[in-house]
């Protein structure tokens, strides 16, 4: 590890790596439990690993009724701030719980208990919160599906998790347009194969959905006539949700996240890593439906008792680019958690006027994930809001960041690029193909050694083998992360992109794979491949090299504009796919695979090396003829 480290961080995380055991046990002790785990880690075979096997917990407990008791029956829990609605709500702790406690009881009077499963597909809505907190404090599992996702990608999930019941809200809102959530979430029952008998909906004001007797409810009816429910205490083993992400394959993978280990990673990690203690206000602004939304929306700020902020809008044109500026002074947030995108975004429509109207004072860091921070919009943040900018590595599997600069054990000196250095619990390796670790600034797979620390993913929800075989075996003994990278001679790591065919548009984490199985099916399609190509403002944006059928004539514009309206019917707007490339060849093996990689570093304007195993190399200088003249080369 690094040679320049000082003592705070070098020493904590020698303390983890050293005695991981006494190190998690002691982290777990801050922790409410209802039965303290004696078992702290457990490994079941080569592959498997559980944390706290025989400890007894309610995560909702730990992140409401818990602060009952310590004196924050009063303290905001929850800002709700939607600037497409002009809303501004606070909830105290106190008020936060009996919300919950009641919807639970909604949730139980309808037949939900311990481990069934509740699918929540709602917008940045108070209530979205609430129905996650409820399912949890019936012992049940949620999985919430990002609202921007169309109704296949609904069902997919409706039939993975098989719910015993679905939330859903009347529709959400996109700066000032309205998107009906209703009829998506009915197409989605009616192309999943599982039923699904009752759907709890909640009318919003903007948009009344028509509810379908017998099957759908009314979330403020349901509620005036429910008897609030308490908290069941669980397993820490036991599942706490479900979040689908995307693979390399057209079916999404459902991570699955315990409650002990979960509990005990968030609690460490506000205070090690965003050095949040109770009654600070923290403001992520993501979505419920992603990891972040999760982890740092809602459970870590409220396991650690502080105030969270629940933003219903844009960085920018909500009503301008100042948003996140005015919300940090007018909530005294301390720590604003964003997209590099959103930053992208906000400089390129507000350079620096803005922000010199408010107050920034009580603001102390700004992190970000999600995908890479350039150093351009590094420097810029930095320049402009004269507060550390933390770039924080991590992944919808891990739950929490792998690896970052420690604001709550010591700041070290930040380098634009870098995620910093591995976060205390989590061994990395840079390896290359073989497996070998490589040397200082080698890029290579990134990869976790095993045993993941706690609040990790635990396995892929019906499918261990995928879960096994996808991150495990790769790599004998360590987890594969699917990102390359480097560690430099300081030990500080870069990510630099990922491996497979995962790309991040906007900081949302998307399958080229399952785009390339929707162009494939259009008619006239022959041959195809997706990959990620730089988009100034979302860092990636999707591109479709197209081979097209012999004899079939389709310009390259009216098969783009159909191409586009496939991609959005069938993953939905949030995959901005635009672009489709008519080619004559794609560059592939001998054996006929087709050369990804090489296209990539094409359309990057990198260097690449012409492997001796492709069939025809002539085609390369094509396409990047081609990608050249509609000015789709460029990079970070
Ligand atoms: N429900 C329905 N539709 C949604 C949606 C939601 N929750 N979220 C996004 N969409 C739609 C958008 O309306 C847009 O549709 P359009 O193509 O019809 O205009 C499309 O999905 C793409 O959305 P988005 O990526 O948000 O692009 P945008 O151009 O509307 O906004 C940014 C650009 C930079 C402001 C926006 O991408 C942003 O805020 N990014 C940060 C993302 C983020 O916080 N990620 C967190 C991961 S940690
Ligand atoms: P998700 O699972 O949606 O959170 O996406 C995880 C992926 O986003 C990672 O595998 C990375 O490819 C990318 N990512 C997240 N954070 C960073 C970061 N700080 N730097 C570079 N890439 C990141």
């Amino acid at each position: 590890m690094s040679q320049a480290s000082t003592s705070g961080y070098q020493a904590l995380y020698q303390q983890a790596s050293a005695d991981p055991v006494s190190f998690w046990a002691a982290q777990a002790a801050k922790l409410d439990w209802y039965k303290t785990p004696g078992q702290i880690l457990t490994q079941q075979d080569e592959y498997h690993y559980q944390w706290f096997a025989d400890g007894e917990l309610n995560s909702c407990y730990l992140a409401l009724d818990y602060h009952l008791t310590q004196g924050r029956v009063d303290q905001t829990a929850l800002i709700y701030d939607s600037a497409v609605t002009g809303t501004k709500q606070r909830f105290s702790y106190a008020e936060l719980t009996e919300q919950v406690a009641l919807f639970a009881g909604v949730l139980k009077a309808n037949g939900v208990g311990k481990g069934d499963r509740v699918v929540i597909y709602m917008p940045m809505i108070p209530q979205a919160v609430i129905a996650m907190l409820a399912v949890a404090r019936l012992g049940a599992v949620h999985s919430v599906v990002f609202g921007g996702f169309s109704a296949h990608e609904l069902a997919l999930r409706i039939d993975d998790a098989s719910p015993k019941l679905i939330v859903s809200a009347s529709c959400g809102i996109e700066i000032n347009r309205l998107i009906a959530y209703k009829p998506l979430l009915d197409e989605a029952l009616e192309l999943s194969s599982h039923q699904v008998p009752c759907c709890v909906i909640y009318q919003r004001e903007q948009l009344q959905a028509s509810m379908l007797p017998g099957r759908d409810l009314d979330w403020l009816q349901q509620l005036a006539q429910a008897t609030p429910a308490a908290c069941v205490p669980v397993a820490a083993t036991d599942p706490l949700y479900i979040l689908y992400t995307s693979g390399t394959t057209g079916k999404p993978k459902g991570v699955v996240r315990d409650n002990g280990g979960h509990a005990v990673a968030l609690q460490y990690s506000m205070q090690a890593i965003y050095n949040c203690q109770a009654g600070d206000v923290f403001f992520a602004a993501s979505d419920v439906g992603w990891v972040v939304g999760h982890s740092y929306i809602v459970y870590g700020p409220l396991i650690a008792g502080c105030t969270t902020v629940l933003y219903e809008g844009k960085p920018v044109f909500t009503p301008d680019a100042g948003a996140f500026w005015r919300l940090c002074a007018e909530y005294n947030v301390k720590v604003l958690f964003a997209a590099p995108t959103a930053f992208r975004a906000i400089r390129k429509e507000d350079p620096d006027a803005l922000l010199q109207q408010y107050d920034l004072s009580a603001l102390q860091y700004i992190f970000m994930a999600g995908e890479r921070l350039d150093p351009a919009t590094f420097h810029w943040v930095q320049d402009k809001i004269g507060k550390p900018v933390i770039d924080h590595w991590w992944q919808t599997e891990t739950g929490w960041a792998i690896s970052a600069n420690l604001a709550g054990v010591e700041l070290l000196p930040a380098k634009a690029g870098s995620a910093t250095v591995p976060v205390p619990g989590f061994t990395l390796q840079v390896l290359d193909d073989s497996g070998q670790s490589l040397a200082a600034n080698q890029q290579g797979y990134i990869a976790l050694k095993l045993p993941l620390p706690p609040g990790c993913l635990t396995t892929i929800w019906g499918n261990d083998e995928r879960f096994v075989e996808g991150y495990l075996q790769t790599f004998a003994g360590y987890y594969a992360s699917g990102d390359g990278g480097y560690l430099d001679e300081d030990g500080y790591l870069f990510v630099m992109g990922r491996t497979d065919d995962v790309i991040n548009v906007a900081g949302h984490r998307l399958s080229t794979g399952e785009m390339e199985q929707i162009v494939a099916s259009h008619p006239a399609v022959a041959e195809c491949c997706v990959i990620g190509i730089y988009d100034a403002i979302k860092g990636q944006q999707p591109l479709a090299l197209v081979l097209l059928k012999n004899g079939v004539s389709i310009s390259e514009a009216e098969l783009e504009a159909e191409l586009t309206t496939m991609v959005r019917r069938d993953i939905g707007a949030v995959a901005c796919f635009k672009k489709a490339m008519l080619v004559s060849r794609l560059p592939k093996t001998r054996s006929g695979k087709i050369l990804r990689k090489l296209l990539r570093q094409i359309a990057a304007g990198q260097s690449y090396t012409v492997p001796s195993t492709i069939d025809d190399p002539a085609c390369l200088p094509e396409i990047a003829g081609l990608m050249a003249q509609r000015e789709l080369i460029g990079h970070m």
